[in-house]
């Protein structure tokens, strides 16, 4: 069977007259998405298949459609005639505009054929000689495709047999998932590679014949970046080693402008012998002619870029902008062998380029060299590893996927450079922050998708990111600085009990229902939520957080607002907390030198005196005087004998309600001034440098923040809590009781977690906390009557399912945001996270639950 070739990606053109069987081709060969014919364009825009008036805006949707696939890297095909030079012209720009190779397959039907089948279709009514015409420019057609820019041409007869073969591009090695250790213009350092790759852990012995043996650490692959020779001392010898490590599957090399330029010098062309390339000349006079063969073909099989790892990795020697990953296109390689120049050259007679990097939005990362650099400086999820060794610099491998960089340092400056590479001094603040806009506005658009890796994907609509970006804009601290906000807590179903709205009894039972066995109970402070992040030297804001001035840290409210309006007291706190974290002596056991800590704020008034004034106060105070003045005028009527019992009782019940109401609050209120007064009660370590601490359970979590309470009585408050294991009857009583006791003397009641941080019994997420108030608190959120007569009982139909539902995805964008903080990631990346907590607050949600 006759097979065609065609790359996974192409435009393919299929090409003859009318009647040459293009449709009935395409039915049979490609998927009907894949297809796009100019008939069916010419229905939708009037829907008459044979309507020429409308052939222009046909095309116009027909480009449409078929850009859109290239640049989703799907292959298209092209059902038209297409037996014009300059229609096919067309196509094989808008394949060149999106990076893909075009392919054409020419129908090679006889003319008797065409006729008999036309005066059988009742869908075409024009006459023979429009098929002659069609078949005189086939015929012409066939004389000048092949010098039309197609990269596959194919004449076929289409009632032959035929396979369709496509091909991966030779780009596409996503199979392959490493570990790779990515290795930096190397330029004949031998020694410094030798060194390197030792410290990566592969041994490496040279045998009698000139060939070297590596053993690579478990498992691992090296990736060199391209730019093996020239300027250097030993280019032969690179060469040797790293065809060897390629031939036996150890490493893979893509191709650097000096390896292209060396190639052509081996196949006899015509190039100047510059750039360090006269030193690889000279030293490879010494080798023999076989070894300047094998040199040659290795050289020439070397592809200018690879997508490995299901997408996630891409490297490239002079790095590549996102829409050019896995395409084959001649713009493409010559992107990745010289990078994106502008054409202008700077003060040093260099090429001035476009710094692709700082417009980079992938999500793959990309990894390259070509251009020395002082330093490992992550850009939008891009790196340079190229830290110039030939030039007296360092031999640098990226391992991957750890993130980690390994460099050696040259042993000798081999080439001085044209350009003087920056001293290694460390920067004051990286590239990327540089880079990092406060924020990110992008975001707003129709909706956005956050894929979490605690596996829930989540979903903001456009409406709730504006909502979201008022509150950013309007009041929220510098968004530097804002990492992580916590989700919103769901409390449990309704009581089953009569007299309760919220009882433990039904968290219980939730945790049961869904697997878990082992939970601990935290009271839940009488305060506010708040993350605090302290930096262990002011210098740290800017070093860590790319602020623009040193500052001690931060701690901000669950909606990302300053939890102090008084500067002077944030400053004091947070010197509280550092001098606790120091005498814990935890900067040096987490090898950080900043902490993100989330926990509650006390006491609850320091935060929401207004609140608590203008609402809660306001609504005791009238309403316990007018309950007063109508109880002593039912008084008087009942003292005139009128019928009033009734109606006194109930005022009284109402006077008692309102009683309790205003012990509640009050509860909540307690003086301050500045620092005095206040209290912190940390309840998760969520993050430190290079961590997020979320595989640790609750009770590591309470070890840590107890080593760190001890030593600050005054401002640090341990929090007390319970441990329950649902299978042991008098550890569920003994939490029950100790919750009720809590809750009769005014408590707000417990939070429930269970012991993982991030519980999945049965693969599902659950809720992470869950939260229990009692009676007396429930008072000041449902009303001061909410237990008088009827009230409970309507309050009861309460639904917790959309609360639970919300407080997942946010808990999972959470910790994505701490994540991607973590792992050095753009800011824009981690306000996805962050934005999308404070987007999800603004759903429509019963606020009482
Ligand atoms: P098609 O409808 O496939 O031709 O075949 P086409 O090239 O796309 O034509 P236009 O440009 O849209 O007008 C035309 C007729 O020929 C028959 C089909 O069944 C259809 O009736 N046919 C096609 C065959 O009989 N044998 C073949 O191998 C191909
Ligand atoms: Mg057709």
């Amino acid at each position: 069977m006759k097979e065609i070739e065609l790359p996974e990606l192409a435009l393919v053109l299929l090409v003859g007259p009318s009647s040459s069987g293009k449709s009935t081709f395409a039915r049979k060969y490609f998927l009907g998405t894949e297809v796009i014919s100019s008939d069916y364009c010419r229905a939708l825009v009037s829907d008459d298949e044979n309507n020429l008036d409308a052939t222009s805006d046909a095309f116009d949707v027909l480009n449409f459609l078929a850009a859109k696939r290239l640049k989703r890297g799907k292959l298209t095909v092209i059902d038209a005639l297409n037996l014009h030079k300059e229609d096919r012209a067309k196509l094989v720009q808008l394949a060149k505009e999106n990076y893909a190779l075009a392919a054409a397959i020419v129908l090679d039907t006889p003319i008797r054929k065409l006729h008999e089948r036309h005066e059988l279709r009742t869908d075409r009514n024009f006459g023979r000689q429009v098929i002659e015409k069609q078949y005189d420019n086939y015929k012409r057609t066939l004389k000048s495709i092949k010098r039309e820019g197609f990269g596959y041409t194919y004449v076929v007869n289409p009632e032959e047999e035929l396979q369709i073969v496509r091909q991966p591009l030779w780009n596409n090695k996503q199979q392959e998932t490493g570990p790779f250790d990515i290795i930096g213009d190397v330029h004949g350092c031998f020694d410094e590679l030798l060194e390197l790759l030792t410290t990566l852990g592969y041994s490496i012995n040279l045998k009698q014949e000139e060939a070297f043996e590596v053993q690579a650490p478990h498992g691992r692959k090296v990736i060199f970046l391209g730019d093996l020779t020239d300027r250097g001392p030993k280019s032969p010898e690179v060469l040797r080693l790293v065809m060897d490590m390629v031939n036996a599957g150890q490493a893979l090399c893509i191709r650097g402008n000096h390896d292209d330029k060396l190639l052509r010098y081996l196949q006899g062309k015509n190039v100047n012998l510059d750039h360090g390339l006269d030193k690889t000349v000279q030293q490879l006079a010494a080798t023999s002619s076989e070894f300047k063969k094998e040199v040659e073909a290795f050289l020439d099989s070397l592809i200018a870029h690879y997508v490995l790892d299901a997408g996630k990795l891409v490297v490239a020697h002079a790095g590549l902008p996102e829409e050019m990953h896995g395409r084959a296109a001649s713009a493409v390689r010559a992107f990745c062998l010289y990078g994106e120049t502008t054409g202008e050259v700077d003060e040093f007679g260099l090429p001035v380029r476009h710094d692709w990097a700082k417009n980079y939005r992938g999500k793959a990362m990309v990894v390259y060299g070509h251009t020395p650099v002082p330093g490992i400086d992550w850009l939008n999820n891009t790196l340079n590893v190229d830290t110039g060794c030939v030039f007296g610099g360092r031999l640098t491998a990226l391992r991957y996927p750890e993130r980690e960089t390994v460099s050696v340092d040259s042993k000798a400056v081999y080439s001085e450079p044209v350009r003087p590479i920056l001293a290694d001094n460390i920067a004051a603040i990286t590239a990327q922050q540089e880079q990092d806009d406060m924020l990110d506005t992008s975001m707003i658009r129709d909706k956005y998708i956050v894929d979490t890796s605690v596996g829930k994907r989540v979903i903001i609509r456009e409406e709730n990111a504006v909502a979201a970006l008022e509150v950013m804009s309007r009041f929220a601290i510098d968004p530097k600085w804002l990492l992580y906000l916590p989700p919103t807590m769901s409390p449990p179903e309704t009581s089953a009990l009569p007299d309760y709205l919220e009882h433990p009894l039904e968290v219980f039972s939730y945790y049961r229902k869904n697997g878990v066995r082992n939970l601990v109970c935290e009271e839940k402070h009488m305060g506010s939520r708040a993350i605090a992040v302290i930096c262990k030297y002011p210098e740290v804001a800017v070093t860590r957080f790319g602020m623009q001035s040193p500052a001690p840290g931060i701690i901000y409210t669950r909606t990302g607002r300053r939890f102090f309006s008084d500067a002077a007291t944030e400053s004091d706190f947070l010197d509280v907390l550092n001098k606790a974290l120091t005498a814990a002596n935890f900067w040096e056991h987490f090898d950080t030198d900043w902490i993100c800590l989330d926990g509650e704020l006390l006491p609850w008034s320091s935060k929401a005196k207004d609140l608590i004034v203008n609402q809660y106060a306001a609504v005791g105070a009238s309403a316990s005087n007018g309950l007063a003045r109508t109880a002593e005028v039912l008084q008087q009527a009942k003292a005139r004998k009128l019928p009033v019992d009734n109606m006194l009782e109930e005022v009284q019940q109402r006077a008692q309600a309102i009683d309790k109401y205003i012990a509640s609050y009050h509860n909540y209120t307690r003086e301050t001034e500045g620092i005095k007064g206040l209290s912190f009660a940390p309840f998760h370590i969520l993050a430190t440098e290079g961590k997020v601490h979320v595989s640790q359970a609750h009770t590591w979590h309470m070890e840590q923040v107890k080593k760190i309470c001890r030593q600050d009585e005054q401002y640090l408050l341990m929090t007390s809590l319970r441990f329950v294991d649902l299978e042991d009857e008098a550890s569920v009583t003994e939490a029950v009781n100790w919750w009720t006791e809590l809750t009769a003397t005014g408590g707000e009641g417990m939070v429930v977690k269970p012991l993982e941080f991030i519980p999945t019994p049965k693969d599902k997420l659950i809720q992470p906390a869950m939260k229990c108030r009692g009676s007396e608190y429930l008072r000041i959120i449902y009303g001061p009557e909410y237990d008088l007569g009827e009230n409970l009982v309507r309050l009861k139909q309460r639904n917790v399912k959309a609360k639970r539902e919300l407080a997942l995805q946010e808990f999972s964008l959470g910790i994505e945001a701490l994540e991607r903080f973590v792992r050095k990631e753009p800011l824009r990346r981690v306000h996805e996270c962050v934005f999308g907590v404070l987007a999800l607050e603004s759903e429509a949600v019963d606020p009482r639950l």
